[in-house]
């Protein structure tokens, strides 16, 4: 763990510490730091008090069944999810309050009030049965940041389908595979999305996708027009804003559905090939959701919520539709990039909407320190009162720039521990309550019994590092992995019995605060964005100029860890710099452009061991510079081969 090492030393050199304001802790809804030590006596009575936060049609009469590693929540509970993050404010002072307000890309942009996303969701819903979807059946979203991202899975939550988003970034291959594993006979697409002021083209990746599925209807919502060539399908293809139009105005019921039904799924990574459908339920998940907006992000009626996310990620899922919205937020939602039209599009959107609290990945705070602070000084920030991060460690550096340019030195910085399989924020500062240090995510939330564990499953002493686990079971947690339950038990809680393994290693300092070392599996985190090295691997083999690969993440300034991969070509196939962009270009179409690989390197052979497990501490240490310099020397097929001797006396 070398280089796990050198960043440890970093990280534990960091002295600062953040606490506070009188100001902030006194308006804060969380400020007693006795509510740790009362959720750590009893969790359930704790989580039963945040439950209460929601709108029940039948109350729950047990807070949790425990069977580990099945849990059970707020059993017997009936609720709806649509109905807490929209209809419930319809009939309140909220009503008329702005929901969403979106910024498109290219300028346009729109507001939808709490009644006014209702009656939207409810036209949504009504359409949706129109076309045969019922209570349990999967609709596969494929769609760009437009409204009716939000507003598909409000409608499918609103009549109990389950929804399963998958990010418009992924390649029809990647479609393919999430609309086959989650059985799912409706896809909601777009005619495309706009990024950088060119079109993605979703239709066209939906249409390859669904060949050989079930999928019999696609409804396709009109985005970019003219700017794409849309066919349509006859018999399976209809435009949304047609249906929609068919669909009655008069409101839709919420179905009435037990705590523990399938709100959605959402596909992840793993160390196989395959990705895994994360299962996540009504009530628990909601209120993992709703309870970290109150808390960590101590939401307040007046606030303004903009999370950078894209919804096609769990971050965007929580914190910007079933999060924000059942707390009654405003929330900004973006479609493109931050850099288009220009370098200050986030700051300009803070400043137009008077953004109050900003929820992004350290990858673009440290994309932004490259640019430089100029982007950010001629936009007035003085809305913002709070500043979050998510999606992998942050760097001290990273977290002082936006401390300083972004909160100038007044906003606390919550930095949020979480996945997808968790739901909701489980390692993260309370900003009323936590004294905060630059680089770590601090302390597990009330309720969330997180620690830091040895080989043997014993909780390290402060000043160690180890395995980051979670020891008791939590609202939002996913229930299983659709299909494969045996995959969860094995992932999950194959390691320490009863005890939730998050894939994460974490170090616990003297204070018993949290610093996490980033994936302990083959999991690379390229932006905040999880890729499988096995899945990148595929893909690469299934070229037919490629014998064999062996994928790493070597460390990168600006994107955390950057995709490297080494190859070995088959016999006769010469190595050339096209040859190069054509292998990247193929691990985009198979998988999607967040997995290509930053640089592929060409070796005669791969290193393993005896036992033939690829040395990739070794593949790792070439890629970052470390044994051999720059890596071009590859070229000379004996090095690796050299180098292997030399390392498996210490693997
Ligand atoms: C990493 C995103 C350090 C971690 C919500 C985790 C983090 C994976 C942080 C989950 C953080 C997320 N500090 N690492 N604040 N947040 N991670 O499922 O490795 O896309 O296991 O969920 O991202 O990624 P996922």
């Amino acid at each position: 763990m070398a280089d796990e090492t050198s960043q440890l030393d970093t990280l534990l050199h960091e002295q600062r510490t953040f606490a506070p304001s009188e100001e902030f802790r006194k308006q804060a809804n969380f400020n007693d730091p006795a509510v740790y030590e009362r959720a750590a006596q009893d969790p359930q009575a704790y989580w039963a008090e945040q439950a209460a936060n929601l709108s029940w049609f039948e109350d729950y009469d047990k807070v949790l069944e425990w069977n580990a590693p099945h849990a059970k929540w707020f059993l017997n509970g009936k609720l709806n999810a649509a109905y807490n993050a929209v209809d419930r404010h319809r009939t309140t002072s909220r009503k008329n309050k702005a929901a969403i307000m979106w910024e498109g890309e290219p300028g346009d942009s729109k507001v939808f009030t709490y009644e006014m996303l209702g009656r939207e969701v409810d036209k949504a819903a009504h359409m949706l049965k129109n076309l045969g979807v019922k209570k349990g059946d999967r609709v596969t979203i494929y769609l760009p940041m437009i409204p009716e991202l939000p507003i598909s899975l409000l409608a499918c939550a609103k009549i109990g389908a389950i929804h399963s988003v998958v990010f418009g970034g992924f390649s029809a291959k990647s479609l393919k595979e999430r609309i086959l594993d989650g059985d799912s006979d409706v896809v909601i697409t777009a005619d495309g999305g706009w990024r950088r002021g060119k079109v993605v083209p979703l239709k066209g990746n939906a249409d390859a996708a669904v060949e050989g599925t079930a999928v019999r209807k696609m409804l396709v919502v009109q985005r970019v027009g003219d700017a794409a060539e849309t066919e349509m399908v006859a018999g399976r293809d209809v435009y949304w804003h047609e249906e929609m139009a068919k669909a009655p105005s008069t409101p839709c019921a919420a179905e009435p559905m037990d705590s523990e039904d399938i709100l959605f799924l959402l596909y992840t990574s793993g160390t196989t090939g395959k990705p895994k459908g994360i299962v996540h339920t009504t009530a628990g998940y909601l209120v993992g959701a709703n309870t970290s907006m109150r808390s960590v992000f101590d939401l307040k009626d007046e606030d303004i919520f903009f999370c950078t996310a894209d919804i096609g990620w769990v971050t965007g899922h929580t914190y910007i539709v079933y999060g924000p919205l059942s707390a009654g937020a405003t929330v900004v939602m973006y479609e493109g990039a931050p850099d288009f039209p220009a370098r200050d599009r986030f700051w300009e959107i803070v400043e137009k909407y008077s953004v109050t609290t900003l929820y992004t990945a350290p990858t673009s705070i440290r994309t932004f320190m490259k640019w430089g602070p100029q982007y950010v000084e001629n936009h007035n920030l003085d809305t913002l009162r709070l500043l979050g991060t998510v999606g992998e460690p942050i760097n001290p550096e990273a977290w002082m720039w936006y401390h300083e340019h972004i909160g100038k030195g007044r906003c606390p910085i919550v930095d949020t521990w979480w996945q997808t399989e968790t739901g909701s924020a489980m390692i993260a500062p309370l900003p009323g309550i936590t004294e905060t240090k630059p680089g770590s995510a601090t302390q597990p939330v009330p309720g969330i019994l997180a620690d830091v564990v040895d080989e043997n499953g014993n909780s390290v002493e402060p000043g160690h590092g180890g395995y980051l686990v979670v020891k008791h079971p939590w609202p939002s947690m996913l229930r299983t992995v659709w299909g494969d339950d045996d995959r969860f038990k094995r992932t999950y809680f194959g390691q320490f019995e009863g005890t939730y393994l998050p894939g994460d290693g974490a170090h616990k300092d003297k204070d018993s605060y949290f610093w996490i070392l980033g994936r302990i599996d083959d999991v690379i985190n390229v932006s905040g964005h999880r890729i499988g090295t096995m899945e990148v691997e595929s893909a690469l083999v299934d070229h037919n100029a490629v014998a064999e690969s062996a994928v790493i993440g070597r460390s990168h300034e600006v994107k955390g860890q950057a995709v490297t991969a080494f190859v070995t070509v088959k016999e006769g196939v010469e190595t050339s710099p096209e040859l190069v962009q054509e292998l990247k270009q193929h691990v985009v179409d198979k998988i999607g452009a967040m997995a290509r690989p930053e640089e592929i390197i060409f070796t005669a052979e791969l290193p393993k061991t005896r036992s033939a497990k690829i040395m990739r501490r070794l593949l790792r240490d070439i890629a970052e510079g470390r044994v051999i310099g720059d890596t071009t020397t590859l070229a000379d097929p004996s090095v690796v081969e050299s180098l292997k001797n030399q390392y498996s006396n210490n693997e």
